[in-house]
């Protein structure tokens, strides 16, 4: 083995009948890209072997279906429910130990979770759950509004042929090839319907007591010996705890994985959560890295089998320390490995700068894919989902050409055509490049936005882009280039009513903007200083900038007001995001988190926009009934945007052949922002 910083981190270890040639696991991930039929196809088999040659020495496959007509976890996950699907798994198998890794393959049914049927849901229990961040959301909401009921307890009879249905998938990935299979019982999914207290109300040999909970996962495993032989490894993934009041805790997942010890299971992922409190499970941004580190630790010093541990797990010298400390035996990576599946390959290489770090948005690969009925996506990877960007070649023409706007989307047109062997030339208006990501800075959970524009940054400098900062070119300075790709992202919109210009409005960016003159990401200084604003402050927007500028107020002590014209605030958010948002704003937080939390919850007004802003500060309100309202505040911040279009019309009408790219085009997201970068890069 060659030379290493992390001696542990690329140390050998057997699980079960294998040896596993690192300690890098990806944990599993639906990337929600077979076949309509649950049949592997090649999306499938370029995602995994992308992992695989990346370096990670196991790979669990992302959720598939044992039962196709009873529950997809998403509408084209894969499955294993039927032999013809045998030689797809094989293939997918045999790509992933082409370099090297050993693999696993998650069994799941998803129960009331089932993002497919959309009725008729089988469970524990009898229930109406109403789980908006789950990718089964719609399902539930129409049918628990429809019926009333819309989840149903599984008879004997359903619960025998589903464990029958476990072991036939489990036999199927053996004859493909597959080194072993993971049940998944974590998330609220059916095995953990099963075993949780909250969730199961059975009151047969099913339900009950901590043994006839476990009794699904229990018989799932001894069938699964039957059908498979007692040397095929079976592994198990359950929620260390499940963050909802009667949900597992600590203790009784020690006792758990003491007994799937005893039944012979061959190792054990530790995850979190269950999505009646999506926090843990999906861990958004305010999630710090190894945040769950806990759990594993507690169920390592009680079994002799392998544990992996997971969530936010994005730097390697954070995964090697917890592996020397002994406190997981393996570390799990999922949104890691879909924002860089070389992570492993570049930390052994001592390339960890290189590592494009998952910023835990959850809007590629869940808001805008799987929680929407698509395949995967990225938010900062623009190869998931879509292979032009694994192998695009040098471009027929070299052209010169000028991105104005240093943000994420301008970068990434730049590394992009770079790397097609453009000339680029990137004009950006302020000292720095990242754009509206390094207001991110100052915003409490928002830290790891940052990773992205420095990953950016490097990238533009390795590349060798040449930069004009300080710097918006004339029409006649971009004469000589053969494109010109603006990316000037967006402005505060300024509405023209009575007091907008009192000195007691200023914007979200004045907000956010930073007081350190001389940091790391700023070495050459000379930033202005931050809005001073008073004790109470009315924010006036629903976007971003709106929701950072409120956390940013309300987390220094300020009593905010947020008023936005719709109906609820945030209604475009992430909704794992504003599941936490929510509890911050009422004074509380997300569950298993412990930062600060607000000394005034956040009132938000909605339906309604401002008339006046008077100069002692009286604010004027209007609502949708045209009912109006005064409030005393000491300022109020204007945190609504528009496409900054001005230069990009400037250049347009002057016979440039110029494009958009980002909120320029329309105000969207990063994901936006990055994925018009790459395309038009
Ligand atoms: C898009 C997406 C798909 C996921 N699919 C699965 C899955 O199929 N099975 C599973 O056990 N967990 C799944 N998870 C949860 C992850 O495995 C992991 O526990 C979670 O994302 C936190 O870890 P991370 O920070 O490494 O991403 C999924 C998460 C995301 C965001
Ligand atoms: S979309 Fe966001 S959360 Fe998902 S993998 Fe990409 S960076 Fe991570």
């Amino acid at each position: 083995m060659s030379q290493t910083s992390y001696p542990h981190l690329f140390s050998p270890i057997r699980i079960g009948n294998f040896e596993v040639p690192n300690r890098v696991c990806h944990v599993p991930t639906d990337i929600s890209s077979a076949n309509p039929d649950g049949s592997v196809n090649q999306r499938v088999i370029t995602y995994y072997e992308q992992v695989a040659k990346g370096g990670c020495g196991f790979i669990i496959v992302g959720a598939s279906t044992p039962d196709k007509a009873t529950g997809r976890p998403t509408v084209t996950c894969v499955a294993v429910d039927e032999d013809p699907l045998i030689p797809g798994l094989a293939s997918l198998a045999e790509a992933m130990h082409r370099h090297g890794a050993k693999c696993s393959l998650e069994i799941q049914h998803p129960g009331r979770q089932a993002a497919w049927p959309r009725h008729d849901l089988i469970s524990a229990t009898d229930q109406v759950a109403n789980l908006p961040a789950s990718a089964g959301h719609e399902v539930v909401y129409a049918s628990a509004e429809a019926k009333g009921k819309s989840i149903r307890a599984m008879s004997i009879e359903e619960i025998y042929d589903l464990i029958d249905k476990f072991a036939e998938g489990a036999w199927r990935l053996q004859q493909a090839g597959f080194d072993s299979v993971e049940l998944h019982a974590a998330h609220g999914y059916m095995i953990a319907q099963f075993m949780s207290a909250y969730v199961n109300k059975r009151n047969d040999r099913f339900g009950g007591n901590f043994l006839s909970r476990m009794r699904l996962p229990l018989e799932i495993i001894h069938a699964i010996q039957r059908k498979c032989g007692p040397d095929f490894p079976i592994g198990i993934r359950y929620s260390g705890e499940e963050y909802v009041e009667g949900g597992r805790v600590l203790e009784e997942t020690v006792r758990a994985a003491r007994l799937f010890e005893e039944h012979g299971l061959a190792f054990l992922d530790i995850s979190a959560g269950i999505f009646e409190a999506p926090g843990p499970l999906m861990d958004p941004m305010y999630y710090p890295q190894g945040w769950n580190t806990y759990t594993a630790e507690e169920v390592k010093k009680n079994v002799k089998i392998p544990v992996i541990t997971s969530h936010t797990l994005r730097d390697p010298d954070y995964c090697e320390k917890i592996l020397a400390e002994g406190r997981t035996d393996l570390v799990g990576l999922a949104r890691q490995m879909v924002a860089d599946p070389y992570w492993a390959n570049k930390a052994r290489a001592g390339r960890k700068e290189e590592i494009r770090k998952c910023i835990s948005c959850l809007v590629g690969c869940w808001q805008e894919s799987l929680m929407i009925k698509r395949d995967m996506r990225c938010s900062i990877n623009p190869a998931v989902g879509d292979e032009r960007f694994l192998h695009f070649g040098p471009a027929a023409e070299k052209l010169k050409v000028a991105v104005v706007g240093g943000g994420p989307g301008g970068m990434e047109a730049a590394r992009i055509a770079t790397l097609r062997g453009h000339k680029v030339t990137i004009f950006e208006k302020s000292e720095e490049l990242g754009g509206a990501i390094l207001y991110c800075c100052t915003v409490h959970g928002k830290s790891k936005m940052r990773w992205y524009a420095d990953w950016q940054r490097r990238q533009v400098a390795r590349l060798g882009v040449e930069v004009e900062y300080k710097s918006v070119p004339t029409t006649e300075e971009l004469k000589g280039f053969d494109a010109v790709l603006v990316a000037t992202g967006a402005a505060v919109k300024r509405p023209d009513i009575r007091g907008i210009d009192s000195r007691r409005v200023c914007t979200f960016q004045d907000v956010l903007r930073c007081k350190m003159k001389n940091c790391e990401y700023w070495p050459k200084g000379g930033k202005a200083e931050p809005a001073a604003v008073g004790d109470t402050v009315l924010v006036w927007g629903d976007y971003f900038g709106a929701a950072d500028a409120v956390e940013k107020l309300a987390y220094e002590g300020k009593k905010v007001y947020v008023v936005t014209p719709h109906r609820e605030f945030a209604s475009w958010m992430e909704p794992v995001h504003k599941d936490v948002m929510v509890k911050r704003f009422a004074g509380g937080n997300g569950e298993a988190l412990s930062g600060k939390t607000f000394a005034h919850p956040v009132t938000v007004i909605p339906d309604s926009s401002l008339l006046e802003i008077k100069e002692d500060g009286e604010v004027i309100l209007i609502d949708g009934s045209f009912q109006r309202s005064a409030l005393k505040v000491d300022n109020v911040v204007l945190a609504d945007v528009v496409a900054d279009e001005a230069l990009f019309r400037k250049y347009a009408e002057a016979g440039l052949t110029a494009a958009r790219i980002g909120d320029v085009k329309q105000v969207r997201n990063l994901r936006g922002a990055v994925t018009d970068g790459a395309n038009l890069g």
